[in-house]
């Protein structure tokens, strides 16, 4: 009996996400998080594998039904008044948790389970007091990052700290004092019960609007990587007196903070310190002040209105690395003596969005480590030859967004080590008699593309991988000098400024990977002679971005690239001539892709079509499009349809082509549908108000849908089940398949109704685990009180025969399928595959036997496999649930006799 393996190859069936998606709830990939830019406002981790939001939520529990029980990712928005004990305990796996609610109680073992978490956040705006109970968060052992945002925490006291918080964030509060946070978390300071005060790589405190105060002593013992108190009133200074044990990085941007704070630098031996963009500017450094921070090694001065440096600035930092003047008002950058000699360890320098309009010869003499050179929305129009001189180890220069002209001869030439420079928005022309790219490390380049000297060529380094152009509109197009560019596989393209002889472009460019292309690029896609042909055959390209101006006209269909896996198309309709486009339009045979992103394309219908070519595709993303209408085809395809289709800031149609939409989303089989906006009619323009559109569009349209839908689904369901079947082509599915087919053709060619004898009244399938209710409950009361013939796999299979064979044939010669459910049952690959098999056979048959379903205990609706017709069955009040209690079971038994009379 132990031995009744069915069909062993059914163990390697992948376990497909399935689920019921209109529900308050949407679920993504991590690594598909960017592309729904609700998920955003969490915090969620993209290296989660399976994340959900939830909005509008009322009640936790009912909302957390609908949430997929493998999601390492959660996020909750809503108003729900309490967190109600364990309630999260169906999701032991969780590893990052948002709560947007607004909550005036969490219950005690509110987080009880959750021992793999390891972010939680509480965010709710405007600040409202949240009560915590101090062993709410004591027992997350896993728990490193934990923030409140926009909660006032000022009514707790003595909240236990997770044992192994790294980062604790309290931004938006009611804070006053920093000395607070030990009321409420006594396990920061020295001298509670937990012995040692607390080690913490970071404390966000930034964005306390209150906070002004330290109180001597308050943090007594804290150990501190970074503490952030950007946007707040606190002193600098102030934080001496705290009793901090440690202090490596300090932020006090946005603060009155009005002077370099020397003394705190100098008393916490600091290395890192952000300063500026406060009301009070810094304007001038004293050089006596820099005497006191020599422990510095990053220093950031953004925004602190900085007129000049002192001179010898460098040699008072001497373990310097990283310097940011990004956003002062300096004319001139001296920072380097005249006198050669000291050497500064200075590796990033950012002087960008300063006021630059030359640079001395000996500016940047003494960096020869510079790694980093950032100077770009500057008014620089000229550099001389000499000034790189000394930056052997530059890598990265930035000279973008700068009235940039001309660049002395042999500008390049002292930087060897160049590998990524940036030109963008300069004025500068390209010149043959630049021989800039002897370069032999540069292979990132970005360049505006004027109309040069006509006749001679664009000569680019060949050596590039990443390569942006952006056209000035109007220019003559430039001839490419190299013929091929081998290592190149990220192309930018923004307006067309190329002579690219179009069919050559994959012999041009044959690593591309990456490409894309903004506005009157798009021309080039296309032939000009036959506007539909897509010309870019790109055999390696795996990422495409096509990026209209709302001007040009839209592009040919994009086709027939073998390694496409991710592809977005925005901007394409054209404001002065708006025309409205089927998706088959835009894309065609792109067999790998996995992504697809449309946003303002001007589509209208989305149908089955579309996706014949698109057989891997995962994730379908609709932003920005109105008066969608998603065909009936669909509805048909739903087992190729993609995984995760999310319908953003988009409008679905107000016509009856659309009532089909909301049931086959209550029901939808595989695929994670998410309509993001609440979606209206507006029957007649002016005189009615505007309804909900899926209630206006089912009391409004004809149904006559129904009766096509059940005709079609026996066919639908052979092919959806042949289809996963041939995918492993093993024997026993082989079997089985013939099996189904012989049990339905023996039944259109038997006798019809009346004639037929059964061997058995009910063929019960069930799991081993559910055997016990099966022999004690179900067969005294069906065999003994009720004289039913049961068939049992165990008593009554024929023993020898094909197990296949064996389920096929008693379910044939049964009247009625009972199935029995529960959450365990459902977890086991083998007890899916008879239910299964009992749907489908039971579909698939033209004239329907009965089929019931008994849960031994409530199972959560999207825990059922994935057939949208059982949910049919369940709404049509096939089933029943097994009582616990015993006054329940009469009415059970009483349900059951009635089904099988
Ligand atoms: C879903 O959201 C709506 C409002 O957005 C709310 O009225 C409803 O109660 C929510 N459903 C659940 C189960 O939380
Ligand atoms: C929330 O929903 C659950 C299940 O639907 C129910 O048992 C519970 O009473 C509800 N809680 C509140 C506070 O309404
Ligand atoms: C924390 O864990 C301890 C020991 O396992 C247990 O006694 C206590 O009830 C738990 N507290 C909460 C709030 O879950
Ligand atoms: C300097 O600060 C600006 C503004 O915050 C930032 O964008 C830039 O990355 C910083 N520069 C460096 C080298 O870190
Ligand atoms: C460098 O030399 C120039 C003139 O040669 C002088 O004006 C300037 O003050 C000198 N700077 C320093 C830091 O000595
Ligand atoms: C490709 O280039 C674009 C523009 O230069 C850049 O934004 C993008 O990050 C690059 N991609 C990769 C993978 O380097």
């Amino acid at each position: 009996m132990g031995g009744r393996l069915l069909l062993p190859g059914l163990l390697l069936f992948p376990p497909l996400i399935s689920g019921w998606t209109i529900s308050n709830c949407s679920v993504t990939e991590g690594s598909r998080l960017h592309l729904v830019s609700h998920f955003s406002l969490c915090g969620l981790d993209s290296r989660l594998p399976l994340l959900a939001v939830c909005s509008g939520v009322t009640n936790v529990t009912k909302a957390l039904e609908a949430v997929p029980q493998g999601v390492e990712g959660l996020c909750l928005r809503g108003s729900p008044p309490v967190l109600p004990a364990d309630a999260f305990s169906r999701f032991p796996g969780l590893k990052a948790l948002g709560l947007t609610l607004y909550l005036t109680q969490i219950l005690p073992g509110a987080f009880r389970g959750l021992g793999q978490l390891q972010r939680l956040s509480f965010i709710q705006l405007p600040v409202k007091d949240l009560f915590l109970p101090p062993d709410a968060l004591g027992n997350l052992s896993s728990l490193q990052y934990l923030a409140f945002s926009g909660v006032c925490l000022d009514g707790n006291s003595g909240v236990r700290l997770p044992p192994n918080l790294r980062r604790l964030s309290v931004t938006l509060s009611c804070l006053k004092d920093m000395g607070q946070l030990a009321d409420i978390f006594p396990d920061l300071v020295l001298g509670s019960s937990s012995g040692d005060a607390w080690t913490l790589e970071t404390l966000d405190l930034s964005s306390n609007r209150w906070l002004k105060m330290a109180s001597p002593g308050g943090l007594r013992g804290l150990k501190l990587g970074t503490l952030n108190l950007d946007h707040t009133k606190m002193k600098a200074a102030a934080l001496m007196g705290l009793g901090l044990r440690r202090l490596d990085a300090l932020s006090v941007t946005y603060t009155d903070t009005a002077e370099l704070p020397a003394g705190t630098v100098a008393h916490f031996e600091l290395q890192e310190l952000n300063l500026g963009q406060g009301q009070m500017r810094i304007e001038h450094i004293a050089l006596e002040a820099l005497a006191s921070c020599e422990s510095l090694k990053s220093l950031s001065l953004k925004g602190s209105g900085l007129m000049d440096l002192p001179p010898g600035f460098l040699a008072a930092l001497p373990r310097l690395r990283r310097l940011n003047l990004s956003g002062n008002k300096l004319r001139s950058a001296v920072l380097c003596p005249n006198e050669t000699g000291a050497v500064s360890g200075l590796r990033a320098l950012d002087l960008s969005s300063n006021e630059l309009r030359s640079l001395a010869p000996d500016t940047f003499s003494c960096l020869s480590h510079l790694r980093e050179l950032l100077l770009q929305t500057n008014q620089l129009v000229w550099l001389e030859g000499q000034v790189f001189q000394g930056l052997r180890r530059l890598e990265m220069l930035d000279l973008s967004n700068n009235p940039l002209e001309a660049l002395g001869k042999g500008w390049l030439a002292p930087l060897p080590a160049l590998t990524t420079l940036n030109l963008l928005k300069t004025h500068i022309v390209l010149s043959p008699a630049w021989d800039f790219w002897g370069l032999e490390s540069l292979h990132d380049l970005r360049l505006p593309l004027r109309s040069g000297p006509s006749g001679t060529a664009l000569s680019l380094p060949t050596r590039l991988t990443s390569l942006e152009l952006h056209a000035v509109p109007g220019g003559e197009l430039w001839e490419l000098a190299s013929p091929v560019f081998p290592a190149l596989q990220n192309l930018t393209l923004n307006g067309w400024g190329l002579q690219l002889g179009t069919q050559k472009v994959p012999k041009i460019f044959p690593a591309l990977r990456q490409l894309s292309l903004f506005g009157s690029s798009l021309e080039g896609l296309c032939s000009p002679d036959t506007p539909s042909v897509f010309l870019w055959q790109l055999p390696r390209l795996q990422y495409l971005r096509v990026q209209g101006d709302g001007h040009g006209p839209r592009p040919c269909c994009i086709t027939g690239l073998p390694s496409l896996q991710e592809l977005t198309l925005q901007r394409l309709l054209s404001r002065a001539q708006p025309r409205r486009v089927q998706l088959e339009e835009l894309v065609g045979e792109l067999p790998r892709l996995q992504v697809l992103h449309v946003a303002r394309t001007g589509l209208e219908t989305l149908s089955a079509v579309a996706f014949q070519g698109l057989g891997s595709l995962q994730v379908l993303v609709l932003d920005w499009e109105a008066g969608l209408v998603l065909d009936g085809s669909l509805q048909e395809h739903s087992p190729q349809m993609p995984q995760y289709v999310y319908v953003l800031r988009s409008s679905l149609a107000c016509q009856c082509a659309n009532a089909w939409v909301e049931p086959w989303l209550e029901g939808s089989p595989r695929t994670y549908v998410h309509i993001a906006s609440a979606q209206l009619c507006q029957p007649e323009a002016g005189v009615h108000p505007k309804q909900r559109l899926f209630p206006f569009l089912w009391s409004h349209c004809p149904r006559t849908l129904e009766l096509g839908l059940f005709l079609g689904s026996s066919a639908l369901l052979l092919l959806l089940l042949s289809w996963p079947l041939l995918q492993e082509a093993r024997n026993s599915w082989l079997l089985y398949l013939q099996a189904l087919f012989r049990a339905w053709l023996q039944d259109l060619r038997g006798p019809k109704g009346e004639g037929k004898r059964f061997l058995y009244d009910v063929f019960v399938s069930h799991c081993r685990q559910d055997q016990a209710w099966v022999v004690q409950e179900l067969l005294p009361a069906l065999e003994g009180r009720r004289g039913l013939r049961l068939c049992l796999p165990e008593r009554d299979f024929e023993p020898g025969k094909d197990v296949a064979d064996n389920v096929v044939e008693s379910m044939a010669n049964s009247q009625v399928t009972l199935c029995v459910l529960s959450g365990q049952a459902l977890h086991t690959p083998r007890c899916r595959l008879e239910l299964r098999l009992a749907t489908s056979l039971l579909l698939a048959a033209p004239r329907p036997p009965l089929l019931l379903l008994v849960f031994l205990e409530r199972v959560s609706r999207h825990q059922l496999p994935r057939y949208h017709r059982l949910a049919r069955l369940l709404r049509r009040g096939d089933y029943c649930v097994w009582p616990k209690e015993e006054e329940g079971k009469d009415d059970f038994w009483a349900w059951l006799g009635s089904r099988l009379e």
